[in-house]
């Protein structure tokens, strides 16, 4: 008789607005693989919400105790990036594996710090870059592996957004006590709007895509309302090894009501495949021998599957003992990338990649 496998125990940390829209949902369908035990905020009614509403067990204000006390297998982390180093440190100290939202962190060293972290405990990091779990762009990844448009040369990237993430981030500002009393829109990682929210998804679909590393980036950014400092207008390009290009239009404070969009085009030596939001459009791929469309998709955000496949995946490591699907080094591969856009459009000119060791988008 087949043994039974043991449910493994999680915990998230921080339960606002991505962990009740998508984590624990994911974590309600994955019931009979994982148990969700706990769940921390700092923030006590969030997290009483969130145990009640999805049956947690216990909730904690302070994520430290949970680490603690629960016996766990792997966290969850859902906070804002410039928490990501420290909570992911700390999980790795008390032995607990760790999957931690993306972006991966605010900056190259707080990723690096997450890397050392894990690889010194002998835990498992993964980042929950929920694009690669999303089917559109799994098909997009498998019909490049299958070599159906040859070497890939062009990938062309197109998001926008309306404001809703900032209306979200209100509700941050009524827990974040800030140093020197700034709104937590101005911290580490938010500052830097389009680059480093969204756009670190297209620059790791980019390098995912492509399959080389970046060589340099040019980046141009723009504030789109006249009161703020954030830059919601981000266009750049990328050259990578061996020559092919990536280029991406990123706006993510449009009107409200505004239409979130997705364009994605990856032109190779034999063929090129497109998909576009909305309306569900198919993914296109053409090539030599002539065109195959593939199955409709919802529009890009929110895809309840690829969270579900994504908490799945990373279980399935630490169940198994295996590396993670994706890397903790591509995760911070994207962070560099976007760092790198942001210091572009700083200093006016391109920014060869990688890095030099240390520098921050405030450089
Ligand atoms: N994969 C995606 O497409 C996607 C979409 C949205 C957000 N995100 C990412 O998820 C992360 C969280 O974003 P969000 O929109 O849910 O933010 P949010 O502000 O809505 O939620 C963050 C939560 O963290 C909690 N928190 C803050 N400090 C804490 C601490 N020290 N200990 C425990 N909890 C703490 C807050 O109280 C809040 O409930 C960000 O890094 C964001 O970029 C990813």
């Amino acid at each position: 008789m087949a043994e039974e496998r043991r449910r493994l125990r999680a915990g998230v940390i921080g339960t606002g607005t991505i962990a009740f829209s998508a984590h624990l949902p994911a974590f309600q369908k994955l019931r009979d693989e994982i148990e969700l035990v706990a769940v921390a905020d700092v923030r006590a009614e969030a997290v009483q919400t969130a145990a009640e509403m999805y049956g947690v067990e216990t909730h904690y204000t302070d994520y430290q105790e949970m680490l603690r006390r629960e016996r766990l297998d792997f966290v969850d982390i859902c906070t804002p990036e410039f928490l990501h180093p420290e909570q992911t440190e700390a999980a790795a100290q008390a032995g607990v594996h760790v999957l931690c939202e993306k972006p991966m962190a605010a900056s190259v060293t707080g990723a690096d710090r997450m890397i050392r972290a894990c690889e010194a405990a002998g835990v498992k990091l993964m980042i929950a870059h929920s694009r690669r779990f999303t089917g559109r762009y799994m098909q997009i990844r498998a019909a490049i592996e299958r070599g159906e448009i040859g070497e890939v040369r062009y990938v062309r990237e197109n998001e926008r957004r309306p404001l809703t993430m900032y209306d979200q981030l209100d509700l941050a500002a009524t827990y974040w006590e800030p140093e020197g009393g700034k709104p937590w829109v101005q911290m580490a990682g938010y500052t830097h709007g389009a680059a480093m929210t969204n756009a670190v998804h297209e620059t790791d679909l980019a390098r995912w895509f492509v399959g080389r590393n970046p060589t340099s980036v040019y980046a141009e950014a723009r504030m789109t309302q006249a009161d703020s400092e954030i830059p919601d207008m981000l266009t750049y390009t990328v050259e990578f090894e061996g020559g092919a290009i990536a280029a991406a239009e990123v706006v993510n404070h449009l009107p409200r009501g505004y239409p979130y969009f997705h364009m994605m085009e990856v032109i190779g030596t034999e063929g090129r495949i497109q998909a576009i939001d909305p309306e569900q459009s198919p993914s296109t791929v053409a090539h030599a021998s002539g065109m195959t469309q593939q199955q409709n998709f919802p529009v890009l955000l929110h895809v309840d599957e690829a969270y579900v496949r994504e908490i799945r995946a990373f279980a399935e490591a630490v169940r198994n003992d295996t590396e993670p699907v994706l890397s903790a080094h591509e995760a911070r591969g994207a962070i560099e990338l976007s760092v790198g856009a942001v210091l572009s459009y700083k200093r006016g000119e391109p920014v060869s990649l990688p890095l030099p060791e240390g520098v921050a988008v405030d450089d």
